[in-house]
């Protein structure tokens, strides 16, 4: 029983105040002291103008949208970003085909349709915004990606 020691120091440590005190940090929101019901700060940033890709951090991140989403839905019945994106409609509308990851199902089998699993794109890709990094960090992109 090798695992003992370690045990016995991790409740040592918590009995002897070390946990209580660190429970007892205020957490601090991003959002500030703000309601959830209300608007926070983020919200002041807005949406770019059509423009060019931010280009992409690092590998396999979902690539921000380029364009305006206004008035694009996604409903139960129809899929306005696929009007566009789908490998049927790309070409006609000089829009990037959807990656062939979005046709394929958890088994990896391949489908006609967009799968299930990528259906709903704001999951994953947001447009871009002008917002300055809530913390500062010295983050930089892997070489390739
Ligand atoms: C009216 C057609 C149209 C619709 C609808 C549309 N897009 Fe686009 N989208 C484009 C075009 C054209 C481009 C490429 C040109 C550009 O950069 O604006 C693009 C680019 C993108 C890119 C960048 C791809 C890359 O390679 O970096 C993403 C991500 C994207 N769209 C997601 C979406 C999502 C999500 C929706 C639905 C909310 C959507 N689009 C709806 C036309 C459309
Ligand atoms: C579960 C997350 C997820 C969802 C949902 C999702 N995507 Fe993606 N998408 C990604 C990732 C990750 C990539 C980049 C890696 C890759 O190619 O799979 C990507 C890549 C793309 C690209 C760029 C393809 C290229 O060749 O550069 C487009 C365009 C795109 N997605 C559009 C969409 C649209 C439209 C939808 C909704 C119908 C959607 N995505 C749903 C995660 C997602």
């Amino acid at each position: 029983m090798k695992l003992f020691p370690a045990l016995a120091l991790a409740a040592a440590m918590l009995l002897s105040g070390a946990g209580v005190a660190s429970a007892q940090e205020k957490v601090i929101s991003e959002r500030g002291d703000i309601a959830i019901d209300q608007t926070s700060k983020v919200d002041m940033f807005r949406p770019e103008k059509d423009k060019e890709n931010i280009p992409r951090n690092f590998q396999k991140q979902p690539p921000l949208i380029p364009h305006s989403i206004k008035g694009y839905n996604v409903t139960q019945n129809f899929n306005k970003c696929m009007d566009c994106h789908s490998k049927e409609r790309a070409e006609e509308t000089g829009a990037t085909k959807v990656a062939k990851s979005h046709y394929l199902d958890r088994d990896d089998k391949k489908l006609q349709t967009i799968s299930p699993r990528r259906y709903f794109c704001m999951q994953c890709h947001v447009p871009q915004f002008d917002a300055k990094p809530l913390v500062e960090n010295n983050y930089k992109p892997s070489a390739k990606n």
